[in-house]
């Protein structure tokens, strides 16, 4: 069954232009057999810490129970991302910048061997064949421009774990025409 991975980083429900556009977005790029996970960061999610670090410093084989509980929250949030051949990140810019929360979703999915390794000829992502849609909104950075650093900040990471096919969406925009297929064309 195809899936599609939305990310929601919002701390707003009403009002949310982010988890609107998102949302009609979803719904326009899911069929009838499409599951749909939804990952909605502003429920809460744990930044890295210590134990994290080592038990994923440890190699898998070497990983007591305690390692691993450590890695539970992380491991779930891999694998969303590598089931979901569509992945929407909803994100809007929180003092030029991702949402706290959204940057902590990055630190915990960024996971060598996982999503990417080191080779001979250098990092390589461990993410094939998938297309993300970033819908972004601000309150007045235009999206694109210099003061957006989001977007590139995003492309950048997401190549890294090797997904290149990105598309960044400006909601204010879509929200306004209410048309989720400019959000695709
Ligand atoms: C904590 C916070 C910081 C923000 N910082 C910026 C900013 O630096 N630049 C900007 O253009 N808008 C900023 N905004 C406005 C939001 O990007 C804008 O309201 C956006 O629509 C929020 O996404 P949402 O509608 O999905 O909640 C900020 C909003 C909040 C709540």
């Amino acid at each position: 069954m195809k899936k599609v991975l939305l990310v929601n980083s919002s701390s707003r429900y009403k009002d949310s232009i982010t988890r609107q556009v998102a949302d009609l977005l979803v719904n326009y790029l899911a069929g009838n057999k499409t599951q749909i996970i939804n990952r909605d960061l502003a429920q809460g999610i744990p930044f890295v810490d210590e134990n994290w670090v080592v038990a994923n410093f440890t190699t898998p084989e070497e990983r007591t129970d305690e390692h691993k509980a450590s890695l539970n929250f992380s491991d779930n949030l891999v694998q969303e991302l590598q089931q979901a051949e569509q992945i929407v990140i909803a994100s809007p810019i929180y003092n030029f910048n991702l949402p706290a929360v959204l940057k902590a979703w990055i630190d915990l999915i960024a996971r060598a061997r996982l999503t990417f390794q080191y080779t001979a000829q250098g990092a390589e992502g461990l993410l094939k064949n998938k297309k993300v849609y970033i819908v972004m909104a601000s309150g007045g950075v235009p999206i694109g421009s210099e003061m957006d650093f989001v977007s590139p900040y995003l492309k950048h990471v997401l190549s890294f774990i090797g997904i290149n096919d990105v598309s960044i969406i400006d909601a204010n925009k879509i929200f306004h025409e209410n048309d989720p297929k400019k959000a695709v064309e």
